[in-house]
């Protein structure tokens, strides 16, 4: 399916900044992580997607390489996150096929919507391994031709003639900051793969490494907003609602996070969290009563009643 290139990358980026570069995501078939290496690839680089589905992920390889003309993006399917060997056989097939591995991605994740009181220890667990141990496996995999990379491409601050290397990227949620029901298991897991990521950059930043987390909040058209959200029009309309921006984002503007977190413009962001979300997590505490809600109240124009007029104030 050929994607018009405005669906996953704004004009703001210059083609050719990962020219020879090598990007490795594991999920790298899911509508978010597509985008994200499908935009790496139209600005130069060569790409592995990992994934458990073999047919679903060799295509959307195949798919992925129709963006650039000479554009190598190797799927390699039957790969569980939750085997560390399996996910180093491949970081080694793509370092070896593709002549490096330069940025990485872990991406892959299980969800489900369930109730503590439905949810085994087993479903807990499940989600765990999946988000938690495959990111830190993902991260053990990756890691070893990440240093070689930074040592290539040396992260000083000024422009290098050789670009950018040596960077990994964790893709999380918000839901361990609010609380969040009928996500117990994810919510503990996400909040494990942050941890994972801040340890990566503190022990792997004096290599060169940055290491940073990408939050998506509610985007259009994905596998996650299918799984965990109603989307009939009028559910989709009270949750827009609760997003400050009043729409929900789109898969280019996760892609552009990461291009932005790739690229030079990105190089002393490390240990840190890029939320993309258009501020929906921040208003979880929003609507106080039915009288005041969101954002209802404040675009009426109404005054919140007994409030001293800042008017008759001397600020
Ligand atoms: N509600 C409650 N429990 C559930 C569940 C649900 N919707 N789906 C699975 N489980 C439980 C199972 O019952 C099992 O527990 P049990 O042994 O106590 O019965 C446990 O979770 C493992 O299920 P299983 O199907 O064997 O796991 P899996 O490894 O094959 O699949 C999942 C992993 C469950 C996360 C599955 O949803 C998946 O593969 N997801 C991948 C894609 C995805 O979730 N993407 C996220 C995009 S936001």
């Amino acid at each position: 399916m050929s994607v018009p290139r405005e669906r996953y990358l704004s004009p703001v980026w210059r083609d050719g900044i990962f020219t020879s570069k090598v990007l490795f995501c594991t999920g790298g078939a899911g509508s978010i992580c597509s985008m994200q290496v499908r935009a790496f690839v139209a600005l130069g680089g060569n790409a592995c997607i990992i994934g458990r589905n073999v047919e679903k992920t060799e295509k959307g390889a195949a798919d992925i390489a129709t963006v650039r003309p000479g554009a190598k993006v190797i799927g390699i399917g039957g790969i569980d996150v939750r085997d560390p060997k399996a996910l180093q056989a491949a970081a080694e097939r793509c370092a070896k096929e593709l002549g490096s591995l330069d940025f990485a991605i872990a991406g892959a994740a299980g969800n489900f919507l369930a109730p503590m009181a439905q949810l085994s220890p087993n479903a807990f667990k499940t989600v765990m391994d999946i988000d938690a141990l495959g990111s830190y496996n993902t991260a053990k995999a990756v890691l070893p031709y990440l240093v070689e990379s930074a040592k290539q491409h040396k992260n000083t601050g000024s422009t290098q003639p050789t670009g950018t290397g040596g960077r990994m990227l964790f893709i999380s949620a918000t839901f361990h900051y609010k609380g969040q029901p009928l996500q117990a298991h994810v919510a503990a897991a996400k909040a494990a793969v942050d941890q994972i990521s801040h340890a990566v950059a503190i022990e792997y930043g004096p290599y060169g490494i940055t290491s940073n987390i990408l939050t998506p909040g509610p985007i259009a058209n994905t596998e996650g907003m299918e799984r965990l959200s109603k989307t009939d029009p009028e559910s989709s309309k009270a949750e827009m609602k609760k997003v400050p921006l009043q729409r929900y984002g789109e898969v280019k503007e996760i892609a552009d996070a990461t291009v932005y977190l790739f690229s030079e413009a990105g190089s002393y962001v490390n240990g840190n969290t890029l939320v993309v979300d258009g501020g929906q997590w921040r208003t979880a505490g929003a609507s106080m009563s039915h009288a005041w809600q969101y954002p209802d109240f404040l675009l009426s124009g109404a005054a919140v009643e007994g409030v001293k007029s800042a008017k008759g104030s001397k600020l």
